[in-house]
């Protein structure tokens, strides 16, 4: 198995605060990986010091086979990274964004590759158009176009839909399951749970430590929480009393149902029994999902105020 990624024990504090704890990370050539975590828990920390931008101050490991610590210049220029909120140049036209692009990598056939990037996009008739006035979308995808200019065999992408609809989202991911099987390797953070699904895997982050890694279905089996729905007349006004009961660990509303959760089953399927049947309401166990999984990661994660670092 071929690792874009193999990292150990990569740390990094900014002053005292422990941004970085201990990072080890596996990604396999081709494969979409997905980074998960609340904010601040140290995300864009770590994808800076995988693409060589940042230099972690105890650890090792290699990013496309070289160094982190000492080969960072050869890493930059094999990684495409999608930063965080910036995308391009609204100032700009289209092909003048990919052209300074072109230019920063300093490639050779820079016209070339900007007329192959604006006709994959369907955009050669708008080339002159200035950036600013595409749609989210739109902007988006232009600036995955600019990060592919110069071949990356590895994109690093930052929340790159963040603020974008639905459909433009998935035009989105659809391309990055194209580069994928065109065996570009993607790391992308993201805090959408229907994007985190659409990963070969992911990580889930937690004040710089990280919690849980896998397939989707690894890490959701690996928390053991077990989630029932509940239906039925008056459930409004009723969360609050369940949240008291033994063993209930999460109460969330979906419509007119809730589902609740919690690991101690023992403790949880009997009290949720005698409640549903005291007020009336119908119990099916359901399957936890993502969201459920890293909520509860979420919960149980030490308070960074509190620790001693
Ligand atoms: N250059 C820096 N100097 C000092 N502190 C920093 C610096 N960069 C990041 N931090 C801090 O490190 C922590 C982790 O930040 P980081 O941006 O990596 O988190 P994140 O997971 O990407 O969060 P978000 O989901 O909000 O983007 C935060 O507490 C942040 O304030
Ligand atoms: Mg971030």
């Amino acid at each position: 198995m071929e690792l874009a990624i193999d990292v150990q024990n990569l740390n990094k504090r900014f002053g005292d605060k422990h941004v970085v704890r201990d990072l080890s990370l596996r990604v396999r050539t081709g494969e979409i990986f997905g980074f998960l975590g609340p904010n601040g828990s140290g995300k864009t920390t770590s994808i800076r010091m995988l693409c060589g931008l940042l230099t972690p101050d105890s650890g090792s490991g290699r990013c496309l086979g070289y160094d982190v610590l000492t080969q960072s210049g050869e890493i930059k220029r094999q990684v495409g990274y999608m930063t965080q909120k910036f995308s391009l140049w609204d100032d700009l036209t289209i092909a003048e964004n990919l052209e300074f692009v072109a230019r920063m990598f300093g490639m050779s056939g820079r016209r070339e590759a900007v007329d192959r990037a604006l006709d994959d996009l369907g955009l050669a008739g708008r080339r002159n158009q200035l950036a600013g006035t595409l749609s989210g979308g739109w902007k988006q995808r232009l600036a995955l176009a600019a990060c592919l200019l110069h071949r990356p065999r590895l994109l690093l992408l930052d929340e790159p839909t963040a603020g974008v609809d639905p459909k433009a989202r998935r035009d989105f991911w659809e391309e990055i399951h194209r580069l994928s099987a065109a065996g570009i390797t993607i790391l992308v953070s993201t805090h959408y749970m229907d994007e985190a699904e659409r990963c070969h895997r992911l990580a889930y982050l937690s004040y710089g430590s990280l919690l849980a890694a896998g397939t989707a279905d690894e890490v959701i089996a690996a928390q053991q929480l077990a989630t029932w729905e509940l239906s039925g007349p008056g459930l409004t006004g009723l969360g609050a009393e369940l949240r008291r009961l033994p063993g209930v660990e999460q109460v969330a509303s979906f419509g007119a149902l809730l589902h609740v959760s919690g690991a101690d089953v023992a403790t949880l399927q009997p009290e949720l029994e005698r409640f549903c049947h005291a007020h009336g309401l119908a119990l099916e166990r359901v399957g936890s999902t993502l969201e459920d999984v890293f909520i509860r990661l979420m919960q149980h994660s030490p308070d960074p105020f509190q620790e001693a670092s």
